[in-house]
């Protein structure tokens, strides 16, 4: 992952990584003299970071994702005596890469952390480029910090016992991968990657927009492509999707929704349903979808500051030789709520 200074850091992506923790610790410059293994109940993999460890457990669960939960971790650390010149190292999903992440980001003023991540929503976006954070009542991620950790290391073998819908969470995420890092014309399509090398290129695709945007000032935000509709229909908190199907629907719905304002022609459109599809993902709202409260969701959006707000595929402006460079995506602000109600009934 690079970044500016000397804070750049390697992912490590394969089978059977995290058995060598101890030493990948010292090769990305880790010199730790204590490590607080954070890790939850059921998680597959015990990890031996090599120096004296011990190993807190937060409970289970998106609902475990609380200030109380941190300031139980952190009063635990305490009392071990964790010290700056430690390690905090999070084994797991997305929910214990945020919460031991916002540990470390805060405890004494900062640790060093590392992520084990042991589920495909985790390797492919959440252990990597630093975002941190609880929840709370009022919204999600309310409370957090940037803060980068030291080594990432995806344990593809995690991925054998994973449950289907936790496998199915994160693989809305590579979907959205397809519409975002290019291919270059040397490089494969996601489509021909084997498992392992698609969640490679999943991180070089992230790792490329971060370091371009690492506190989202702009071009990050295209990291939430599908998300807009996909954040609604969680939020609503009345369907039984998902993360990464209700991501699948809102790439649809933003393929639709680009190819109204006249940004990707019915090809393009028929592309994004062809990729989501072939993750065996949703690409319909659920019956009885409310365009009303989905549409009163999404203006009040965080990201929304002007307007209902998307990020949308787009054709790139052709280089000096006249020739297509292709699509991208880009943030769009003010887009019409008429439009925006109406092209939800494309994804009926
Ligand atoms: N998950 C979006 C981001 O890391 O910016």
């Amino acid at each position: 992952m690079p970044l500016p200074g000397d804070r750049s850091y390697p992912v490590l992506v394969g089978r059977d990584v995290a058995v060598d923790l101890a030493t990948h610790l010292p090769g990305a410059g880790v010199r730790a003299g204590r490590a607080a293994v954070v890790t939850q109940e059921g998680i597959p993999l015990s990890v031996d970071p090599g120096v004296d460890h011990r190993v807190f457990t937060i409970p289970d669960g998106e609902s475990a994702k609380t200030l109380s939960t941190l300031e139980g971790l952190c009063r635990s650390f305490a009392e071990w005596g964790l010290t700056r010149g430690d390690v905090v190292v999070g084994v797991g999903g997305g929910v214990v890469t945020d919460v031991a992440g916002f540990a470390a980001a805060s405890y004494h003023r900062g640790v060093p952390v590392v992520h084990v991540a042991t589920t495909l929503l985790a390797q492919v976006d959440a252990a990597i480029g630093g975002k941190t954070g609880v929840n709370l009542p009022e919204g999600k991620n309310l409370v957090g910090a940037f803060w980068q950790p030291s080594l990432v290391l995806c344990d593809t073998a995690a991925l054998d016992t994973l449950p289907e819908r936790e496998m199915r969470c994160g693989l809305g995420e590579v979907a959205k991968y397809h519409f975002l890092g290019g291919p270059a014309p040397e490089e494969r399509a996601l489509d021909d990657l084997s498992l392992d090398q698609r969640v490679a290129r999943c991180v070089e695709i992230k790792a490329a927009v971060v370091a371009a945007d690492e506190r989202e000032g702009g071009r990050r935000a295209i990291l939430n492509y599908g998300h807009t509709l996909g954040h609604a229909i969680e939020t609503t908190g009345r369907y039984d999707l998902r993360h990464g199907e209700a991501v699948a629907i809102g790439l649809v719905y933003a393929a639709e929704l680009g190819r109204a304002l006249g940004r990707i022609d019915a090809d393009r459109v028929a592309e994004h349903r062809r990729i989501v599809e072939g993750y065996d993902l949703p690409t319909r709202l659920p019956d009885g979808a409310d365009a009303d409260e989905l549409l009163a969701v999404m203006a009040r959006d965080k990201k929304a500051l002007d307007g209902l707000t998307f990020v949308l595929d787009g054709v790139l402006d052709s280089g000096p030789d006249g020739a297509s460079r292709g699509h991208g995506v880009e943030v769009v602000s003010d887009v019409d709520s008429e439009m925006v109600r109406s092209v939800l009934e494309t994804v009926r």
